[in-house]
């Protein structure tokens, strides 16, 4: 788990409609950062968050063109999520596509703004299971017709966490007393 830092994955993802490949931070209580391809939509990649587990169909999810051109399936693009206590950057090959900042997150008296550890998740799955789902991936696929095997690259993943918030939790005590 991480508790603020930087995220980046170097991906190629499938291009094939019904298929996600995703990058996510998510906390136990539903807090939630995203990179998410879906199959068809090869031009885009799309973003997203949740704060416990609450999300604004239509205001926190966006979609992004590649601002260096190319598709999610024909060239490794880098995906990063710069997750930071006031702020959170996701950005494309170097290049900031949204920024989300907590002070503008003020509701109901809180800041609604993911501020959990989370875990840091990269999948690949079937967007077909349910009806919402497969509109949204594209699909669903059709795994009569298709190959049983759906692929997506991930050549280099690097996590920077925050050092003020993160510290190195180990079970093993032989680590620790060194
Ligand atoms: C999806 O929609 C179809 C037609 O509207 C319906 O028959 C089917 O039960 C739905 N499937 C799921 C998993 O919701
Ligand atoms: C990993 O990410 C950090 C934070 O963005 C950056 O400073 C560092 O240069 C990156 N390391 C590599 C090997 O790309």
């Amino acid at each position: 788990m991480m508790h603020y830092g930087t995220v980046s994955v170097e991906m190629k993802a499938n291009g094939v409609g019904g298929v996600v490949t995703a990058l996510c931070l998510m906390s136990r209580e539903g807090d939630e950062f995203d990179w998410e391809t879906v199959g068809k939509d090869i031009e885009h990649a799309q973003t997203d968050y949740f704060y416990k587990g609450v999300h604004k169909t239509g205001v926190d999810g966006i979609i992004h063109a590649f601002p260096d051109g190319g598709t999610i399936d024909s060239d490794y693009h880098t995906y990063t999520i710069e997750w930071g206590p006031k702020r959170t950057i996701w950005s494309i090959d170097g290049f900031t596509v949204r920024t989300l900042e907590r002070s503008s997150n003020f509701e109901d008296g809180v800041y609604k703004y993911p501020n959990k550890p989370s875990y840091i998740k990269l999948s690949l799955w079937d967007g077909s299971g349910c009806n919402g789902t497969a509109k949204w991936s594209n699909g669903p696929i059709n795994w009569d017709e298709s190959p049983d095997t759906y692929v997506s690259y991930i050549r280099k993943v690097n996590i920077t966490c925050n050092p003020e918030y993160n510290k190195v939790i180990t079970d093993n005590d032989d680590e620790l007393s060194d």
